[in-house]
């Protein structure tokens, strides 16, 4: 054997134990840097041709090349058993990826939908058809329409949002009067869910938008006995077969006479005393209402000695608030996780 063969053979000797003692592919890069690489055991042997007895050095390249061979080929070996080896421990990892994977939260209905959306029932129920209108207003279906004057403080922009000097973000729902009326001849009934905007400062029972569900029932000898029977019946359905409904005396422009709408507290069932939903009054104001003033249906050119109406509004708010036991409204608007959830 000659003095280069066994350099070589030496060399592939410790080749194959590094090799072999390699456990993954930076390892083995590694061997191949120590063996093959620019600095490597390799490129020291070809710098050692110089070094060998005279008649092994004209050979000694094609030696080398055809050992390097050899080592570049078990290396490519190795290579592919670690990758393979690697691919399946990855196998092994407990994924069973035909697993359902955890179910996904679909969101909740919003509670002020909630409840629009029963009345909404309820009132279909009853032969009632569901509007909605524009919530950016002209001034004259806000207001002219509703016998509301000219010097009405509602209508200062210290109160209301004007997006034009005629044109309002409707303070209430009731402007669908005047469009329900001017676009169906009697008999009408109607609800209109939506949302309202008026300048208000924010706290626990204000916001600068709210939402409101109107009521307008007009034909031949309707009257105030048929709004308290409906709105009975609505406010059993959202707070139980206890719920009762009274009216009080208040005013409006657009409805004469007027009455604001009160529920029975649905905490202290009307007791009052220390209740702090209703504040001890036993009472919880959720509207107001009346009869369609006469201006009102003379304005969308019905007759008011033919037929007669009422309306009503209600705050959604207010009814979601005491349904859902929810003491501030900013609740409403603040999208807290969770806020919803539950709710029913
Ligand atoms: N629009 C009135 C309000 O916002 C409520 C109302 C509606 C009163 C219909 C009478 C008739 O306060």
């Amino acid at each position: 054997m000659t003095e280069l063969e066994a350099t070589l053979d030496a060399l592939t000797a410790r080749f194959d134990a590094a090799v072999a003692a390699a456990p993954d592919a930076p390892a083995l890069d590694e061997v191949r840097v120590a063996f093959l690489g620019r600095s490597g055991e390799v490129t020291a042997v070809r710098r050692g041709i110089g070094a060998l007895p005279p008649a092994e050095r004209p050979g000694a390249g094609k030696v080398i090349n055809a050992a390097v061979e050899a080592l570049e080929a078990k290396l490519a070996q190795a290579q592919s058993r670690v990758e393979l080896a690697e691919l399946e421990a990855s196998l092994g990892d407990q994924i069973d990826v035909t697993f359902p994977g955890p179910p996904a939260d679909l969101g909740y209905v919003h509670p002020i939908r909630r409840v629009a959306i029963e009345i909404a029932r309820y009132f279909t129920r009853h032969g009632f058809a569901v509007l909605s209108g524009p919530e950016i207003e002209t001034e004259a279906n806000n207001f002219d329409a509703l016998n509301i004057p000219p010097d009405h403080p509602a209508r200062e922009g210290l109160d209301s949002f004007y997006v034009r000097p005629d044109r309002v973000l409707r303070t209430h729902t009731s402007p669908m009067q005047a469009r329900a009326m001017r676009a169906n001849p009697p008999p009408i009934a109607v609800i209109v869910p939506g949302r309202c905007y008026r300048r208000d400062a924010v706290d626990a029972r204000h916001l600068y938008m709210f939402h409101q569900v109107e009521g307008l029932m007009v034909g031949k000898g309707v009257h105030f006995g048929h709004l308290k029977g409906l709105l009975v019946g609505m406010c059993r359905e959202l707070f139980g077969p206890d719920a009762d409904v009274r009216f009080r005396p208040s005013f409006f422009p657009f409805t004469e006479p007027s009455a604001e709408i009160d529920v029975k507290c649905p905490t202290c069932r009307g007791t009052g005393g220390e209740c702090r939903t209703c504040g001890g009054s036993g009472w919880i104001e959720i509207g107001g209402s009346g009869m369609v003033h006469p201006n009102v249906l003379r304005g969308v050119g019905y007759d008011p000695d033919e037929v007669a109406g009422w309306a009503f509004g209600c705050g959604l708010e207010r009814i979601a608030m005491k349904r859902y036991d929810i003491h501030d409204i900013r609740a409403f608007v603040e999208n807290a996780p969770g806020f919803a959830e539950g709710l029913a």
